[in-house]
């Protein structure tokens, strides 16, 4: 990753980095790190950050009617003059600071992952009652508006409504899950046009101006469950559509998915970067090569 002096770096999560830009803005850059089973794997995905820049940036643009946003620009001219290199160019995003919410908003339009374990345990997800009998990744019949805590360390908590209410209060709650909703209804039809599920995705919001906006990355494999819509079939984990080439390698080899991960060959990693292009380029109609700061 672009190690500078002189922009300060306000934080260091997983895959992304976040620099102070002045001016209550960020500077977020994302790295080409690539985790799994919630573990960074050694070897970067080239061109990942920059994927994923692009396409949190389209749906930026293509929802904003929705409401509002934390995006100020993609393009690296717009940047503090210490990130104006290709370094940054691509995968970078000059944002307005956030009064951040607590929670996360998670939205679900079919069974799975730990709604699905919830549900097959209790026949609720998050305290919400759900019909008798549903199968795993089944698409539910609206999508619901799941929270869960945002975990400083460990994993994130699914809440109720109510706890989420007590936490934030009933007007804050209720406008992030029409503006959660209406996000993810617009996008989910989109994407299944272009022969993509998007089953889950969880949004983060935080006040701008006195206004909620959408921040962090939006709508991207790494905040989202992609399916190719092809391989759904309810009673079945379908493949993610980024990142099942790893999983399958993974899972071949028996890691106990625990730190330090194993090293991945050269075919896997690039079957992984081919799954995140082609996913934007579904997705946007547009073609990555257009995108700045591609790799040649
Ligand atoms: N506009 C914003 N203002 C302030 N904080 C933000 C903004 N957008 C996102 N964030 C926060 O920045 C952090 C990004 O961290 P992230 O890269 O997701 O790392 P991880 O989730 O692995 O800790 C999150 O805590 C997110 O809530
Ligand atoms: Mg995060």
């Amino acid at each position: 990753m672009p190690m500078n002096q002189s922009l300060t770096k306000k934080y260091s999560g997983k895959v992304r980095d976040i620099y102070d830009a002045g001016d209550d803005r960020v500077l977020m850059v994302a790295s080409d790190r690539m985790s799994a089973f919630d573990v960074v794997m050694n070897e970067p995905v080239p061109d990942k950050g920059r994927v994923l820049t692009a396409m949190s940036a389209f749906w930026f643009e293509h929802l904003r009617d929705i409401a509002p946003s934390h995006l100020i620009s993609t393009r690296s001219a717009d940047f503090p003059a210490s990130a104006r290199s290709r370094d940054y160019e691509g995968r970078s995003m000059l944002c307005r600071v956030a009064d951040m919410l607590p929670i996360e908003c998670i939205v679900r339009g079919y069974l799975a992952g730990s709604a699905w374990k919830e549900y097959s345990a209790t026949g609720s997800t998050h305290g919400l009652q759900l019909p008798a009998g549903l199968l795993e990744s089944c698409q539910l019949p609206e999508p619901v508006f799941t929270p869960s805590t945002k975990a400083a360390l460990g994993h994130d908590e699914n809440i109720s409504f109510d706890r989420a209410v007590a936490l934030i209060g009933g007007p804050t709650v209720e406008r992030a899950r029409d503006i959660a909703i209406g996000l993810y209804m617009r996008a989910a039809e989109w994407a299944i046009e272009r022969g993509i599920i998007i089953a889950d995705t969880k949004f983060e919001f935080g006040f701008i101006d006195g206004e909620l906006a959408v921040c962090d990355e939006v709508l991207t494999p790494d905040s989202s469950r992609f399916w190719p819509a092809d391989d759904w079939h309810p009673g079945t984990t379908p493949p993610s559509f980024d990142k099942q080439p790893l999983r399958d390698y993974l899972e071949g080899l028996g890691w106990d998915k625990q730190p330090p991960p194993p090293s991945l060959p050269p075919e896997i990693i690039d079957a992984t970067r081919r799954r995140y292009i082609d996913g934007y380029e579904r997705i946007t109609g547009r073609s990555f090569a257009d995108w700045p700061g591609v790799t040649k």
